[in-house]
């Protein structure tokens, strides 16, 4: 399915003939505020659009469209009578997926638009392996009733923290995904010891301690999650470089990766725990500040506790943590 916009009937008209006859189904709007309800009612495989037109124009149409982050995955294809190197640096950097003079040649046009919607086809398959990562990542948090919704509350906990610093949302949904993901190699940890109610003795540890190397390793056949990868195997790294598993130190600790765990120091701190109950704020917030630059990044520690000091970090808690239903 292609959604046509062009303000031009005619014009509009003839692009909407070339489609159908190449066997698309094919939706018009008038104007990029047209298309976006459009899209948003029903999301097409391909947004095809001329770059000049009234109330809303094809630049910020696409822009709207990529700074979605579910609609970013629709390809988006700008068309023009007045093709200038302008007008395709302003299409490419609202993140256009192509840039077409009009009139196109037809056997280039077919062959380009079939290439974006393939590819469309492609980006549609690999959402719901994400989402076969979640559903795992929620399994191992399910076998543990103390860790269940840890990850989510990582994850946002991160995100929050990704935003404070300044992060692109790119980054802070990373942040998110990593967040969510970053224990799913407890996955491969005996119950014996994930389970265990009481400190762990050497050998127990370091079946523990395997957890982040494997859970980068679970993700690693997914490309979808590549940019978690590092964030995922370096969330127990430490900040004096005493941590796992790589013995990273300082700055040569992925900044991601030190966010991350910040966030799951916190949620480690203020969870109720099998050997012990629920701790009070100022308690939690007293360790974070006494781990800043051995445990954690004392910048990030500032970035945090301020957050908890707002109240940021407790509006979060029990927001969309998904508990089974019963
Ligand atoms: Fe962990
Ligand atoms: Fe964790």
């Amino acid at each position: 399915v292609i959604l046509v916009v062009d303000d031009h009937d005619r014009v509009r008209e003839r692009v909407v003939e070339t489609l159908v006859d190449l066997d698309y189904e094919v939706r018009q709007a008038r104007d990029g505020r047209e298309a976006l309800q459009s899209v948003r009612l029903e999301p097409p495989d391909l947004v095809l659009t001329d770059l000049q037109m009234p109330v809303v124009d094809g630049i910020v149409l696409c822009r709207e469209l990529k700074t979605d982050p579910v609609l970013r995955l629709i390809p988006v294809v700008v068309m023009t009578s007045e093709p200038s190197p302008e007008n395709e640096l302003a299409a490419i950097s609202a993140g256009a997926d192509g840039f077409f003079a009009k009139p196109a040649n037809q056997r280039t046009f077919a062959a380009r638009i079939q290439v974006l919607v393939r590819e469309r086809a492609l980006n549609q398959r690999l959402d719901p392996a994400e989402n076969v990562l979640f559903a795992t990542a929620r399994a191992v948090a399910a076998r543990n009733p103390f860790a269940l919704a840890h990850s989510e509350r990582v994850g946002q906990y991160a995100r929050a923290l990704g935003a404070a610093c300044g992060l692109s949302s790119d980054e802070c949904e990373l942040l998110y995904t990593a967040g969510t993901l970053h224990d799913i190699g407890k996955i491969g940890v005996p119950d014996a010891v994930l389970l265990k109610a009481g400190p762990l003795d050497a050998v127990e540890l370091e079946a523990m301690r395997e957890h982040p190397v494997l859970g980068a390793w679970i993700c690693s056949s997914l490309q979808s999650v590549q940019p978690a990868l590092p964030i995922i195997r370096h969330h127990h790294e430490r900040f004096d470089g005493l941590g796992y598993p790589d013995g990273l130190r300082g700055t040569d600790i992925p900044f991601l990766a030190r966010m991350a765990a910040v966030a799951d120091g916190w949620d480690a701190m203020v969870t109720p725990r099998p050997y012990r109950g629920e701790r009070p704020t100022t308690e939690a917030l007293a360790e974070l500040v006494h781990g800043s630059g051995t445990q954690w990044d004392p910048a990030l520690i500032e970035a945090f506790r301020d957050l908890v000091e707002r109240g940021e970090i407790a509006r979060l808690v029990g927001l969309s943590f998904s508990t089974p239903q019963k």
